[in-house]
């Protein structure tokens, strides 16, 4: 484990690192602050100091066929969702990998691969779970799991149950891929609920199906007809 006081963001420390030599897998890249943490679809995670957990693992998922790369995805998700759990409730992951309790964001995964010669070499796994921190700017929904549970955790109690859970299931992506997916779509935040969406042609009414193996999300409108979507094509309204 590299532990640093201040990054500009871990995940591009982990880059910097694997692009000078071989890193073995699960190292993980932790700090108390990001100078410039990223978010998905190009936002900032923004993060008070010492109050969370900001971290990156890196890991060289070689086995796993590119069009299969959302199951990585999913057991990150699954993991983190599970050591959530542990200290409060209902903890689902809000598709593609956001985990929310109830109707609030806690934690956020911004995963990046490198692929080379057909293989997924390395994947960055950018971690950023909201621990103690109680006030947010900014952002719309957030919480922490001391805003959940009304008490302090230790952090690094909770990166190394994460840790355990996710090398779990790591090493189960090959054997266990069936299961991991429909535990994954078992925890879908809103799953099977007619709900709100919005897609480019506008608001509608449907109930997610199922997630595809390359992450597709299928949602059934309320005409019945099945509308596929790849992450960022389609938004939850509120
Ligand atoms: C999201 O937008 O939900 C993904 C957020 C990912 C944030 C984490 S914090 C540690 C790692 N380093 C970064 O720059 N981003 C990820």
């Amino acid at each position: 484990m590299i532990k640093i006081e201040e990054l500009c963001s871990t995940n591009d420390y982990a880059s910097e690192i694997v692009s000078k030599g071989f890193v073995p897998d699960f190292t993980a890249i932790v700090t108390e602050f990001q100078t410039k943490g990223r978010g998905q679809r190009g936002n900032y995670w923004v993060s008070e100091a010492g109050q969370n957990l900001l971290f990156s693992i890196i890991v060289h998922p070689t086995e796993i066929p590119i069009k299969e790369q959302f199951i990585l995805s999913q057991a990150v998700s699954l993991a983190l969702r599970e050591v959530v759990s542990l200290y409060c409730e209902p903890v689902s992951i809000k598709w593609p990998n956001d985990i929310y309790v109830g109707n609030k964001k806690v934690a956020g995964i911004l995963i990046e691969n490198s692929i080379r010669e057909k293989e997924i070499e390395t994947a960055i796994i950018g971690i950023g779970l909201n621990i103690n921190q109680l006030g947010f700017e900014g952002v719309p929904n957030p919480t922490s799991l001391r805003a959940e549970s009304g008490h302090e955790l230790n952090r690094d109690e909770v990166l190394a149950q994460f840790l355990s859970r996710f090398r779990q299931l790591y090493g189960e992506m090959s054997t266990n891929a069936v299961a991991i997916r429909s535990e994954y779509k078992a925890r879908l935040y809103e799953y099977g609920k007619m709900r709100q969406y919005k897609d480019a042609t506008g608001t509608f009414s449907g109930q997610i199906i199922d997630v595809d193996a390359d992450g597709q999300l299928l949602i059934a409108d309320a005409n019945g007809d099945l509308r596929r979507y790849y992450f960022k094509e389609v938004e939850y309204l509120l």
